[in-house]
């Protein structure tokens, strides 16, 4: 993995949700790569957050790709809402769907990336079906709901089983939940390529983000120099 290869997405979860598309620019112009935004139902997560309403409108403030990330259940019924909003990437829980097969299909046939997401008590075996169908995997080192929780450091060995999983073969590996610039290394070295980060970009305010951002961008970088990508099967 190349330090180029570093994507920074701040969570708009830790924005202040008054200024959203004021917010959004801002870590835009700050140096984000994407922009991370959770969706939340209130069932599938214990907590609520924002529909294709809110994110067609924060579109109009940034042309960063939307990395969405829907913690919804039932999934399936919203996904076009979604992609047409604005999503340039979905990601959905193996847990939210009985069928998650065919709701990556979905998907791919609404035109957008794909990503699957599993939460810190899923084995990454689940992902063995369906490995080969995604663009990105987002290994969740948080149980999902609240932005500021404590990382879980089994995240770590959990996206190297997913790297080694891979084969090789192209695919994103992000990393959700108290991730900062102390696990980012770590978890670059582990085969991580993406990094979401609510509390550790917004904290500060405005005039910190350039630097937050940074700070998880430089640590992912060395992280990366260490990272030996494994070999594919013969
Ligand atoms: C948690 C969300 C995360 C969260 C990250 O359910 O999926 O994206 O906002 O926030 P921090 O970086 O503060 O843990
Ligand atoms: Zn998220």
């Amino acid at each position: 993995m190349s330090g180029a290869g570093v994507v920074i997405a701040p969570s708009i979860l830790s924005a202040d949700f008054a200024r959203l598309g004021e917010e959004v620019r801002a870590v835009g112009q700050a140096g984000a790569d994407w922009i991370h935004v959770d969706v939340m139902d209130g069932h599938f997560v214990p907590n609520l957050t924002i529909g294709p309403d809110v994110l067609r409108a924060v579109r109009k403030w940034t042309d960063k790709p939307m990395d969405v990330h829907l913690m919804i259940a039932p999934v399936d019924p919203y996904l076009e809402a979604f992609a047409k909003a604005g999503a340039d990437l979905i990601t959905v829980h193996v847990e939210s769907s009985p069928h998650v097969h065919r709701t990556l299909q979905a998907v791919r046939a609404l035109g957008k990336q794909v990503g699957v997401t599993l939460n810190p008590g899923t084995p990454v075996s689940a992902l063995e079906p369906i490995i080969g169908l995604v663009d990105l995997v987002l290994v969740m080192s948080v149980n999902p709901g609240f932005g500021g929780q404590a990382f879980i450091p089994e995240a770590i060995g959990r996206v190297g089983a997913i790297r080694a999983m891979a084969k090789g073969r192209a695919m994103r590996i992000e990393v959700d939940g108290g991730v900062s610039a102390d696990n980012a290394g770590l978890l670059s070295a582990a085969g991580a390529d993406t990094f979401v980060a609510g509390s550790a970009v917004f904290r500060g305010g405005e005039p910190a983000y350039a630097g937050n951002i940074a700070a998880i961008r430089a640590a992912a970088v060395t992280g990366a120099r260490a990272y030996a990508p494994p070999l594919p099967d013969a």
